[in-house]
């Protein structure tokens, strides 16, 4: 038996001026935030924002380790400082971006499949779904209005 699972929304917007002001300013702190990456390793370099409900910004960026399996990815870095600092505040919003230079034509840096979990989670935790922009250096946004949509069949506490 064969099924359909949902459907696989997203927008697209060309450039960053075509976001609205709080969303082009979480775009842009995570632009700006991905320069202080700790990457030495991969060269890689990610940037992450958050934004809270009550409007705050919180940045992260990938750190690595020279042990590499201890580093920990920008969005997890954002997340959990987010959590952490502000552990009340529902997250309404994300973005994620790279340096790395990106063809015209390519998509941009989804977030791997341990950051997606991780935000469910707080999708789950304040049960308030997480835009999420991802863009890359070709200025195009890729946009979803919950990361369930990059995550089917999410593990969550139900299952425990
Ligand atoms: N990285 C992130 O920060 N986010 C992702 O979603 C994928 C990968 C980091 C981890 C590592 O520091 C580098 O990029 C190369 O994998």
């Amino acid at each position: 038996m064969k099924k359909m699972v949902g459907e696989f929304q997203y927008e697209i917007y060309e450039r960053i001026e075509e976001l609205e002001s709080a969303e082009k300013k979480l775009v842009e702190a995570a632009i700006n935030t991905t320069s202080q990456a700790y990457a030495p390793y991969s060269g890689f370099k990610v940037g992450a924002s958050v934004l809270l409900k009550n409007g705050t910004l919180v940045t992260g960026q990938n750190q690595e380790n020279a042990v590499y399996p201890l580093g920990l990815c920008a969005e997890r870095v954002a997340l959990f400082s987010a959590g952490s600092q502000h552990s009340a505040q529902p997250i309404i919003a994300m973005a994620i971006t790279t340096e790395k230079q990106l063809e015209a034509n390519e998509i941009p840096p989804f977030p791997c499949g341990s950051c997606r979990q991780s935000i469910v989670e707080f999708e789950s935790r304040f049960k308030h779904p997480i835009k999420l922009f991802v863009t890359g250096t070709n200025g195009r946004i890729f946009v979803f209005d919950s990361v369930k949509t990059i995550l089917p069949f999410a593990f969550n506490s139900d299952f425990l």
